[in-house]
């Protein structure tokens, strides 16, 4: 893994290259994004990511992870990544899912055995969500209540912050990413380019806000590093709120 900017270029590694640590707003964490994409804007191959994700980025995306308190991600991603506890980072999930769809069944839910002191994912919704729908995510998942109709993703980055969380990860999807770029809320975008081009039918990292609001201005960022490994490259961005 080489680091191609800033100059001078130099061997790195993922971890180094995922610091440094990250200070948090006042009110609310830092909130850093990261996605894999392919050269032409592909989010997903056949409705998931791995066909766009390579060992390099496997490092990199665990880097990251290692970086966190809470890895923030949305309820269609949590669903179609049968996302599960993460293994080798202390942070805690916290899944965003306004009409609670997300599947009690995931392996999130059902931590190994061994790992039953650790503290129930998290699943972010609004007060006036489905109460059947809360009930099937009793004893598995932590309710965090924010906004009615769509969840409040500022309120709830504010909630976690009074739980003591600095950093918050968003690892997607591209309907989560809408909002949280809607709202100004992202940070930093940690972009991994693949190598190949996927076509027409996917998505872009960042599609639809689920309110149907598509009126999000243009927001400005500052290239932070590029990173290259064989083929792929590691972009960070951060945003400029000057
Ligand atoms: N390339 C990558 O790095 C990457 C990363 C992640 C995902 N993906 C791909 O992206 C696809 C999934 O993305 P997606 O855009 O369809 O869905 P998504 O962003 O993962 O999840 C969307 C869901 O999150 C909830 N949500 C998000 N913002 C909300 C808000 N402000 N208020 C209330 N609920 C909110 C809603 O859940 P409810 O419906 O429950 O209300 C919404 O339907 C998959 O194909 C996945 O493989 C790619």
């Amino acid at each position: 893994m080489h680091r191609l900017y800033p100059l001078p270029s130099e061997a790195t590694d993922a971890a180094h290259a995922a610091g440094p640590q990250r200070v948090p707003h006042a009110d609310r964490p830092w909130l850093m994004l990261n996605m894999v994409a392919s050269i032409d804007g592909a989010a997903a191959v056949d409705g998931v990511s791995r066909g766009l994700s390579s060992e390099p980025d496997k490092a990199m995306f665990g880097a990251l992870r290692a970086q966190a308190d809470v890895i923030l991600v949305g309820a269609r991603t949590a669903n179609a990544e049968r996302y599960r506890p993460a293994r080798r980072s202390r942070a805690r999930i916290a899944v965003v899912s306004g009409s609670l769809s997300v599947d009690p069944d995931l392996p999130l839910f059902s931590p190994p055995q061994g790992r039953s002191t650790a503290p129930l994912p998290l699943v972010v919704t609004t007060d006036d969500a489905d109460d059947g729908a809360a009930d099937r995510l009793a004893g598995r998942a932590e309710l965090v209540r924010a906004g009615t109709g769509s969840v409040d993703l500022l309120g709830s980055l504010r909630h976690l912050g009074r739980l003591g969380t600095r950093v918050v990860l968003c690892e997607g999807g591209p309907t989560l990413n809408a909002a949280l770029l809607a709202a100004d809320l992202v940070d930093e975008v940690n972009l991994t380019h693949a190598p190949l081009t996927v076509g027409a039918h996917a998505p872009r990292i960042a599609a639809g806000p689920v309110d149907g609001s598509l009126a999000t201005p243009s927001r400005a960022y500052a290239l932070d590093h590029v990173i290259a490994h064989d083929d792929v490259l590691f972009v960070r961005w951060t945003r400029s709120r000057s």
